[in-house]
């Protein structure tokens, strides 16, 4: 996975959930890089959404990258769980543990992408420690929690400080929550590079009529390639 492109993640939360497996297939089909898997607890978040099993029975049918979310806390609980399930990418919060260093190492050992999310309240120097022991670092532009919120703009510092962080390490910057045409151009300006985007891409599609699905994905890689 080469991590200086665009890559567009469509979070199923927004899709048909009596419909998942339908849903990953049709938006894979649609043109999408990854697909991203909101795991919610209704603790750390409060929504609830699936577990590891669901993710599991996601993994038969995603064929790019299953980029999993961890809303959960304590993180360590199921993290086991999660990893048996062969996401090809785990990302945890660092708000949602109390040994982010040891969860991503046992990622990264289980041969997993690691990533660490952070919420809006959350500064970028946070992930300073873990530079060498992460893959992506998603950066939230909404309370975590729910689709169809509004992006927070004053996190594009955030987007900024955390890419000057990065520097030349081999390590993906995503956001994620709000994404739409009319801010992904500046996400992908501040140095962004994968952009998780439920309803933008959902809306008024459906796995039958996944040209719209299509559509979306065109006009917002359209959006961010030309920032
Ligand atoms: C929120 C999730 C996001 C969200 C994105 O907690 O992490 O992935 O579902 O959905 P939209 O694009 O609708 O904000
Ligand atoms: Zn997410």
């Amino acid at each position: 996975m080469s991590n200086s492109e665009i890559i567009f993640a469509p979070s199923i939360l927004s899709a048909d959930f009596s419909n998942l497996a339908l849903e990953c297939q049709a938006v894979e089909a649609a043109g999408c890089d990854w697909v991203h898997l909101d795991v919610m607890d209704g603790h750390f978040v409060p929504n609830l959404t699936f577990g590891p099993d669901v993710v599991s029975a996601l993994r038969k049918h995603i064929t790019t990258v299953m980029d999993v979310h961890l809303m959960i806390s304590p993180t360590a609980l199921l993290l086991e769980k999660f990893i048996s399930t062969q996401a090809d990418v785990i990302t945890v919060h660092v708000e949602a543990t109390s040994h982010i260093y040891k969860d991503l190492q046992l990622i990264r050992n289980s041969g997993i992408k690691a990533g660490v999310a952070l919420n809006p309240g959350t500064p970028a120097t946070t992930i300073a420690p873990l530079l060498d022991m992460i893959d992506l670092v998603c950066i939230m532009t909404v309370n975590p929690g729910f689709g169809g919120q509004r992006f927070i703009s004053n996190q594009l510092q955030k987007i900024r400080e955390i890419r000057e962080l990065i520097g030349n390490r081999s390590i993906y910057l995503e956001v994620d929550g709000g994404i739409d045409t009319s801010n992904v151009g500046l996400a992908a300006k501040a140095g962004a590079n994968v952009f998780v985007a439920g309803t933008s891409i959902f809306k008024g599609g459906s796995f039958k009529n996944p040209d719209i699905y299509r559509d979306n994905i065109v006009d917002l890689r359209k959006q961010a390639l030309g920032a």
